[in-house]
């Protein structure tokens, strides 16, 4: 075993793999793990683990599985904060009522990503839930107004997934998504809108129109609202083939940042090597045999890693996840993941943030003509994407920003 212990940015703890939605775009249906709570007792021996030997200092709470449903969750922000760890959770948000809210404020949780990921009542039908949109959207907006207006400095980022890019993946299942990038961009802007307004923010339609319209929705990226409050928006992936019951052929060359930076920890104790492999295929070993250190410090772990190093996907669920069908395919994949991480330096915690009425160089030099004209394409571009439908109850949440 060597003696040098890898170290990861953040650790996923996945405390619950039970869910109370069923999305088309995630791999929860596709998991032939028994569904299962973290034994609260091995989350406390992991967050000791970490502590002791400083191996983090940021946790989350899922790899999949809905974390509100955990029946300890809120003991498990205050543990993690105990022992000076960072929280984050994801949540899908359909259980954010106003007590849930105040109860994470309480517990002191760091950053709180709500992973709203599609607007309007057809593409919700994807997330395989009998909550209706708008009772959904109405509860993830308020606790967004709730939370903000409390002066909690608590991070918020409404999650928004840009669909369209599911064209760029080899996925044979159905899924009840949208393929048009245009509605992506329009759902996005009726977003940011009513996200300013329940944070309080005026900011006028027109402006947050302009913004939207200049980003660049094939990457991820957070559209900075006010110091607390964000919307990410990031691209949909396919988890590494997991939606293609077609042979993969396996890339062998490549690079992924994520491995051993972003490690996982199954509700049953598996530790893997990144928060993406959903089912433990890569599993280093379970936190319930030995400690973490160890676990991180293994010939295994090493192998792994020194492999990365070289580019060479080591771990044969790496292959498959940057795999294909298409065997150029798969190549072209491997060195295209050397490109992203390596060429253009892509890192999983330093995705780009972008403020929200920053303009272009090109904009703020061509002077307020051509802002005009890009409003009237926009106002015209808008008109002409497919319509959305609204949330019923939207006005009650509708601040001056979008009236
Ligand atoms: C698997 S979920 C678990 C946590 C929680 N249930 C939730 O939905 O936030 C973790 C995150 O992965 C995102 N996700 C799921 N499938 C995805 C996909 N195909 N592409 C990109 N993100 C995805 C979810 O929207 C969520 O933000
Ligand atoms: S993305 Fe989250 S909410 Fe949707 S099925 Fe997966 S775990 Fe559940
Ligand atoms: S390439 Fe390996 S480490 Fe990277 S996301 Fe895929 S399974 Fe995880």
């Amino acid at each position: 075993m060597s003696t040098q212990m890898i170290r990861p940015e953040k650790i996923y703890f996945e405390v619950t793999n039970h869910c109370n939605f069923n999305c088309d775009f995630c791999p929860s249906h596709e998991s032939g793990r028994p569904r299962q709570h973290m034994d609260f007792a091995l989350f406390e021996k992991g967050i000791d683990d970490i502590a002791r030997e400083h191996i983090t200092g940021h946790v989350g709470f899922h790899v999949l599985g809905e974390p509100l449903i955990y029946p300890r969750l809120i003991d498990a922000i205050r543990y993690s904060h105990s022992r000076g760890l960072d929280t984050s959770i994801n949540t899908n948000g359909s259980l954010l009522t106003s007590e849930a809210g105040s109860q994470l404020i309480d517990a002191g949780l760091d950053h709180l990503n709500i992973s709203l990921q599609t607007l309007g009542e057809r593409d919700h039908e994807c997330r395989g839930t009998a909550l209706p949109y708008a009772r959904y959207y109405d509860r993830v907006m308020g606790a967004l107004r709730d939370i903000r207006s409390s002066g909690s400095e608590m991070e918020i980022v409404l999650c928004y997934m840009n669909t369209s890019t599911r064209r760029f993946f080899d996925i044979d299942k159905p899924m009840r998504v949208s393929w048009q990038a245009d509605r992506a961009r329009a759902a996005l802007l009726f977003l940011v809108v009513d996200a300013c307004a329940a944070a309080g923010q005026r900011v006028p339609r027109e402006d947050v129109a302009l913004a939207v319209q200049r980003l660049d929705l094939l990457r991820p990226k957070f559209v900075r609202i006010d110091p607390h409050t964000a919307v990410f928006v990031q691209p949909m992936m396919d988890w590494g083939n997991a939606f293609t019951r077609r042979r993969v052929f396996p890339a062998h060359a490549g690079y992924c940042g994520y491995c051993l930076s972003n490690l996982g920890i199954l509700s049953n104790g598996e530790v893997t090597i990144c928060c993406g492999d959903y089912d433990g295929a890569t599993s280093l070993g379970n936190l319930r045999d030995r400690s973490l250190g160890e676990i991180l410090s293994s010939d295994r772990a090493h192998a792994i890693a020194d492999g990365m190093r070289r580019m060479r996907l080591v771990d044969p669920y790496c292959q498959r996840c940057f795999g294909s069908p298409n065997p150029i395919k798969a190549a072209v994949k491997g060195l295209g993941s050397i490109y992203f991480f390596k060429v253009l330096k892509f890192q999983p915690s330093g995705v780009r943030e972008v403020p929200l009425l920053a303009a272009t160089p090109e904009q703020s030099s061509s002077g307020p003509g051509a802002l005009a004209r890009l409003a009237r394409s926009v106002r015209t571009r808008l008109n002409a994407a497919p319509t959305l439908e609204r949330p019923a109850a939207r006005s009650e949440i509708a601040g001056p920003a979008s009236a």
